[in-house]
């Protein structure tokens, strides 16, 4: 594993001529952030040596890196999800790439179900930390002490310091957030009510299939995380009605320019 990572970020670092610090995992259909970023260099998944092979005919991503505002950052149009098949080593490895190219920070964004009964389709919630509850653990087998330690701190997953300057930035901006736990389970099924039910009873706000492995590898490696989820649908008893993937990307879009914005301040 150590050689395939060194293997890529040589690859990549042929390619890119800047040193960015701050990478960007973008959701699904939540690539709206990459429109901001100037003087791109755009490099196709499928062409990075190691990089795991789309499950999704034609939905394969990109690796961007250029310039949002100021700052130098790397971004991630499309994420690998465990339910696409790909083991948590594969799902990770791009993070694990990062790290072996300089990136301190890493800004990741989701859509998910609200299970708050508070909450209302189209918020945004800051993550302000996760339940894994992925059957496969990213760092489960030999460590490397190369990559980080055998048994990581998680007391702050998520930097305290950037939600705090996330929420002045929403607040300057008249922004509405909300702020909650994240769950991660696998998919590919959205939640039955039981399911939602037991989300909320164990102490999660919002549901989804995503970002917990990357988050976890980035902690191992040190990396500061924030995140951001699109809350598309609800499921809150009383509120839960029939979900389905089309709504969950229109909800997202529509909201995405909010986001965008949150993540282009909070870069700069
Ligand atoms: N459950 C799980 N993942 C999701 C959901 C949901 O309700 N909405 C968007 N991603």
């Amino acid at each position: 594993m150590l050689q395939k990572i060194q293997e890529t970020a040589d690859f990549l670092r042929s390619k890119i001529s800047t040193h960015p610090r701050t990478g960007i995992i973008l959701g699904t259909g939540l690539g709206n952030l990459v429109t901001q970023i100037t003087d791109k260099t755009e490099i196709p998944y499928q062409t990075i040596p190691n990089f795991p092979v789309s499950t999704v005919e034609g939905h394969s991503g990109k690796l961007i890196v250029g310039k949002l505002g100021n700052v130098d950052v790397l971004a991630m149009q499309g994420r690998f999800h465990y339910y696409e098949g790909y083991d948590m080593k594969d799902v990770t490895f791009p993070v694990r790439v990062m790290k072996a190219l300089g990136i301190d920070t890493l800004l990741v964004s989701n859509a998910s179900g609200g299970v708050d009964p508070n909450f209302e389709i189209g918020d945004l919630m800051i993550i302000t930390d996760h339940i894994n509850l992925f059957p496969e653990h990213p760092l489960r087998g030999k460590n490397f002490t190369e990559l980080g330690t055998r048994f990581p701190d998680m007391s702050e997953a998520y930097s305290k310091d950037l939600i705090e300057k996330a929420r002045q930035i929403a607040a300057k901006h008249k922004i509405k957030v909300v702020e909650g736990v994240y769950v991660g389970t696998t998919g590919p099924t959205f939640e039955t009510p039981a399911e939602y039910r037991y989300f909320r009873a164990i102490g999660g706000d919002a549901v989804g299939m995503s970002t917990v492995p990357e988050v976890i590898v980035a902690n191992h490696a040190g990396i500061r995380c924030f995140g951001i989820s699109i809350i598309t649908d609800l499921g809150v008893p009383g509120k839960i009605v029939e979900v389905s993937h089309e709504e969950v990307q229109q909800i997202g879009n529509s909201v995405q320019p909010l986001m965008t914005l949150i993540m282009k301040e909070l870069i700069n």
